[in-house]
């Protein structure tokens, strides 16, 4: 079902634009959804949209701009992809998630002379329906976008004269893992404050460069902590743009899809309605903020039934209440700015706002962050209230991990090696009407 629609998608896009030629192997197809214009949602969202820097007043789509942007991609053969990783053996493979296997390689220049890359590339499953879809989309939005806080597209291999077709993408290899990873694996040491604070403004920079920054509006839709990948220094890189979407043209306040993404991240007036804007990233950030404030995940089974579900959880320890500090993550040791934490958790509670106008715009998430991160002291505590016990049943590992320096916390990945995979289990296709996108 999925190719055929991919044939239908493409087929359409082609009549369109017939003239527009693109790399031979990559086939063309729109990642523009549906766009309706809402009477039910008010003008705000649609005349902020317009205010920004010209997000969705430009006449240019994704596939445009990738014909005019993309020729810096590689064109990799499926023969170097094998030698690059050993044939894809099993000792280089450094992650797995919903689309296939991330492998670690070392790739040669085009004309094999000089040092050659160390890269991260991502096979996709070819038994996964939505797989080639999202590879295609993949190719076209990182082809397009430039940003510090987006993870750089070396290039693709796309093969279908294999028994089964291939597609790869090749990164920029991020040696430091997710923020998932460094949040909620135990294997690995605590990220300090000031690298959480780090790792939360540059992802928000991302998001606004995504939403207010180019002639076309980019929204992420898969906003999470494994999709925040961190580099040498721990600053953060958005990566897996599978599922991102063109944002609304001029004079339309969403755009209709079949409702994707991940469970617990995903915003609930999206999930309901399949009704998609940059507003629906904006409540995936905040879910990441008390995620990052916590060291808590979204969803946790393990937990008493109270505090399995974060968002529900954390309600009964509001901001400026006295109970607050008792949510923040224990492996952070009273290490924080409490002040800059109630901060960063009414931002979060802001961008969880139930109707998504009243979420601010990720270019102002961004600068309420500088001010948070402006408070240097670290007077973070926890106020145990009479009668209450300890609200984290993980407490007994406080001052286990201590807070290391992002490069004994290399050295410490480097020993990891590849162990420490995370297989996303977790991401959601929920197809709402199939002859949507
Ligand atoms: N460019 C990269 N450099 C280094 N490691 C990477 C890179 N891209 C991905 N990885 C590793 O591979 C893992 C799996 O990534 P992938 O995006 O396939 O799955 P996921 O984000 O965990 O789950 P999902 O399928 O829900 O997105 C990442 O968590 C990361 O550890
Ligand atoms: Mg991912």
């Amino acid at each position: 079902m999925g190719c055929f629609h991919f044939i239908r998608e493409r087929n359409r896009y082609r009549k369109r634009r017939a003239s527009a030629p693109m790399p031979s192997s990559v086939p063309m197809y729109s990642p523009t959804s549906n766009e309706v214009t809402s009477r039910s949602e008010d003008s705000t969202t649609a005349k902020q949209t317009s205010k920004s820097s010209g997000s969705v007043s430009s006449q240019k789509s994704i596939p445009e701009l990738y014909e005019e942007r993309a020729h810096n991609l590689r064109v990799f053969e499926l023969k170097e992809l094998r030698n690059a990783t050993n044939d894809f053996s099993r000792l280089l493979k450094i992650g797995e998630g919903g689309f296939g296997s991330v492998y670690k390689g070392f790739v040669k220049p085009p004309d094999r002379k000089g040092d050659g890359t160390i890269v991260a590339i991502k096979k996709l499953n070819p038994q996964g329906l939505q797989g080639h879809k999202q590879w295609l989309a993949e190719v076209q939005f990182l082809g397009v976008v430039e940003h510090p806080n987006l993870v750089k597209l070396i290039g693709y291999c796309s093969v279908d004269s294999e028994s089964v077709p291939q597609r790869m993408l090749v990164y920029e290899f991020m040696p430091n893992k997710s923020l998932e990873d460094h949040l909620f694996n135990r294997a690995y040491p605590s990220l300090p404050w000031s690298t959480r604070l780090q790792i939360a403004l540059g992802a928000a920079e991302g998001l606004a460069y995504l939403h207010e920054g180019m002639d076309v509006q980019v929204i992420y839709r898969d906003f999470k902590a494994s999709n925040v990948l961190l580099d040498e220094e721990f600053r953060p890189k958005l990566s897996d743009f599978g599922l991102a979407r063109e944002g609304p043209s001029e004079g339309h306040t969403h755009v209709t899809t079949a409702v994707m993404g991940t469970y617990g991240y995903a915003a609930p007036d999206y999930v309901e309605t399949g009704h998609l804007t940059a507003k629906s990233d904006v409540w995936s950030f905040g879910v990441v903020l008390y995620e990052i404030l916590t060291g808590r995940k979204s969803m946790e089974r393990n937990r008493p039934k109270t505090e399995q579900k974060l968002l529900d959880w954390v309600k009964a320890f509001p901001a400026e209440s006295g109970r607050f500090s008792m949510i923040m993550d224990p492996r952070l040791e009273n290490k924080y700015s409490l002040r800059a934490a109630r901060e960063i958790a009414k931002l979060a509670d802001v961008c969880l706002a139930k109707l998504a106008r009243g979420r601010p715009k990720m270019s102002e998430v961004a600068e309420s962050l500088k001010e948070a991160i402006k408070y240097k002291e670290l007077d973070g505590q926890v106020e145990p209230l009479e009668g209450t016990s300890s609200v984290h049943s993980e407490s007994d590992d406080r001052g286990k991990t201590g807070v290391a320096s992002a490069r004994r916390r290399m050295l410490h990945l480097d020993m990891l090696g590849e162990k420490a995979n995370v297989v996303g289990r977790r991401r959601f296709v929920v197809m709402k009407a199939s002859n949507q996108t």
